[in-house]
């Protein structure tokens, strides 16, 4: 009964990761990511992406298999994220893998990128099935119950943007960097929340479902209002936009995750994983909504709340044990839900 030790791959989206994984404690998990290559551009590019994948790929690996003093031949399986995720970097990981595979005869796992994520409490705090977690990314906005490595059963999910693609879309128009959401919770530090009104969409709908459109929209006219009364945005403006912003987003996943919470029977904890789990104001919300109701709360550490392959060698190792290994007819989904 000794932990297998798995070779993770991710590349579904702008990050090129490799990781190994003994059990649950992580060898090594390198990530490439590719932030300075789209800067220019004010967001993904697509083919840039894919290109930057398949000539990182390599080097993450190596690295990760150095770092973990692991040769290939001493890893028990190859895990992948096989989507969802733009195809072109999620072809590139699952050729790589395969070739992995086929060359030294270990099994191949396709992993689902969100499942990954979804698991990821269980890495990090060992966390127990039935568990609610909150799935809140660049790409995906969804409460998720989960009941085993492929068990997941959606409560409630976005109807339009997620809130990462809201944060970096909302960075975008007040000229802050990219990624966003480290932009505008770095300014909404000094920002005073309630100086500028924000909707909190869809709190007049009963259950769990989300949206974060009519954010951008409303950032959009309070920043055309401020430049058109006073000629532009002094610091000032820029901080309280991002503090009232942030507030709206916070509350209202806040006030979902309570709806969810009540919903949610026997589970063993709540989580947040995805990338704007980073988001220090939400964590905190979260938590405190979690200890009025005695459930035990997981934020896994930001390395791994972000794109990382350690999540997927988790996955796969949880995939592999519960159905066993896919084979080399293992394809490549730009989507795939849970
Ligand atoms: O999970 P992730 O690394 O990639 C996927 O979307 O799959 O999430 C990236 C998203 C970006 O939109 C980024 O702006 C957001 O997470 N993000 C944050 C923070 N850090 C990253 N959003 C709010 N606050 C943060 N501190
Ligand atoms: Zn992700």
């Amino acid at each position: 009964n000794h932990d297998i030790t798995v070779l993770g791959l991710e590349s579904s989206c702008d990050d090129t990761a490799a990781a190994v994984l003994r059990g649950r404690t992580i060898l090594s998990s390198v990530v490439a990511d590719q932030t300075a290559l789209h800067a220019a551009f004010g967001g993904v590019v697509p083919e840039i992406a894919a290109r930057a994948h398949a000539e990182k790929l390599d080097i993450c690996i190596e690295t990760a298999l150095n770092k973990a003093g692991t040769p290939l031949s001493e890893i028990d399986a190859i895990a992948v994220t096989a989507g969802p995720g733009l195809i072109g970097g999620v072809l590139s990981g699952v050729m790589m893998a395969k070739g992995l595979s086929a060359a030294t005869g270990k099994p191949l796992i396709g992993v689902n990128h969100l499942a990954g994520h979804a698991l990821t409490p269980r890495l990090t705090d060992g966390l127990e099935y039935p568990y609610l977690i909150l799935l809140v990314s660049g790409g995906h906005c969804q409460f998720l119950r989960v009941d085993g490595p492929n068990r997941f059963s959606r409560l409630g999910s976005t109807i339009d943007d997620a809130p990462g693609e809201a944060f970096d879309k909302t960075a975008r128009l007040l000229g802050l960097p990219q990624p966003g959401g480290p932009s505008v919770e770095q300014h909404a530090k000094d920002g005073d929340e309630t100086r500028f009104k924000f909707p909190r969409p869809l709190l007049d709908r009963a259950g769990c479902d989300l949206s974060f459109s009519g954010l951008k929209t409303a950032l959009l006219r309070q920043r055309d209002q401020l430049v058109s009364d006073q000629g532009g945005l002094h610091p000032k403006d820029v901080n309280d936009l991002c503090a009232g912003f942030q507030a709206a987003i916070r509350d209202v996943l806040v006030e979902k995750s309570r709806r969810a919470l009540e919903v949610s029977n026997d589970i063993t904890g709540f989580a947040v994983a995805g990338g704007v789990a980073a988001n220090k104001s939400l964590r905190a919300s979260l938590e405190t909504l979690s200890d009025a109701r005695d459930i035990p709360f997981v934020a896994p550490p930001l390395a791994l709340c972000t794109d990382n392959a350690a999540m997927i060698a988790f996955a796969g190792a949880e995939k592999f044990a519960s159905e066993g290994a896919d084979d080399l007819s293992l394809s490549a989904r730009p989507r795939w839900p849970l």
